[in-house]
């Protein structure tokens, strides 16, 4: 029986998955960088932070676009390629739910793809608040779910629904951001106080020339289907792996097999002076 709390199952995965992440999943993620930087403004000379920053690539696109940025992630391993990634960046240990900064730090804050590994992703919306300063923007990405065109994470559940006999026990509500949401995610930033939220559907996609790299994402990376084929026989787990496969395979245009992950990215804005705060 699993006894972790959802943060210790999250903390204790990207402890562990830092270099598979960045060599395979970290690529496809990044194709939501550009959007997000577009959506937070003018980059020149702004002050930013990336929450959940991963292996740090969001910081350094934005650094590159002018921005006086830094990253934040509560896994020291994460932090640790970060830092290896790009030396001259600054990066530190940090959870989302508890910055180490002072309020008003940030004329920007973003989290691509953090949020729905969160336990209580309210604490993080919360700190981005706090730590930003009147006028600034929170922008969030989240991966559009399994019955909104996540093909991807379609193609897991049914692989899963079919074989698995005897489902682990998983943390009860996994998180209430596990998939994009809009009026979810409307409601979580109000609460925090911002105004004007705003969501674009971003395309994304996973391209390759076998089923075998989209197989490893959800085999090993991706914390939730990794438990799930973990707590099954080598048998079931072999026949979840050759359905996905099969399923992959059959998304094959000539050489190459393309999976769309649609994302949806949410902006918001702290307000600019006390008149505008909602009551
Ligand atoms: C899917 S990865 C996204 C990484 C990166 N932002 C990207 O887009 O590739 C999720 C990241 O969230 C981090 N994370 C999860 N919960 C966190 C928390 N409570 N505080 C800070 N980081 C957290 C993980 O360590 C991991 O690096």
């Amino acid at each position: 029986m699993l006894t972790k709390t959802l943060h210790e199952i999250e903390l204790e995965a990207w402890s562990e998955r830092a270099a598979i992440y960045d060599d395979t999943f970290a690529g496809i993620s990044s194709q939501a960088i550009p959007p997000i930087l577009d959506s937070i403004g003018d980059l020149k000379g702004a002050r930013h932070l990336d929450v959940a920053c991963g292996t740090g690539h969001l910081v350094a696109a934005a650094a590159l676009r002018g921005a006086g940025s830094e990253g934040v992630d509560f896994a020291q391993a994460m932090i640790d390629l970060a830092r290896a990634n790009y030396s001259g960046a600054r990066f530190q240990v940090a959870d989302a739910a508890q910055l180490p900064y002072d309020d008003a730090a940030f004329d920007a804050v973003t989290c691509s793809f953090g949020l729905s590994h969160m336990e209580f992703p309210e604490a993080a919306v919360a700190e981005a608040y706090r730590v930003l300063r009147p006028g600034g923007r929170f922008a969030f990405t989240l991966w559009c779910g399994p019955d909104d065109g996540g093909t991807l994470f379609a193609i897991a559940r049914e692989a899963v629904a079919a074989h698995v006999i005897a489902p682990p026990r998983l943390p009860e509500a996994w998180t209430r951001l596990r998939f994009a949401d809009a009026r979810l995610c409307e409601q979580i930033v109000r609460e925090a106080g911002f105004v004007t939220p705003s969501f674009e559907r971003i395309g994304v996609a996973h391209q390759s020339a076998t089923a075998q790299p989209a197989i490893d994402i959800l085999d090993r990376i991706a914390v939730r289907s990794r438990l799930i084929l973990e707590s099954q026989s080598s048998a079931i787990r072999a026949r979840i792996r050759a359905a996905m496969a099969a399923q992959i395979e059959a998304l094959r245009v000539d050489e190459l097999i393309r999976i769309e992950l649609p994302a949806l990215l949410t902006v918001a804005q702290k307000p600019a002076s006390e008149s505008e705060r909602p009551s």
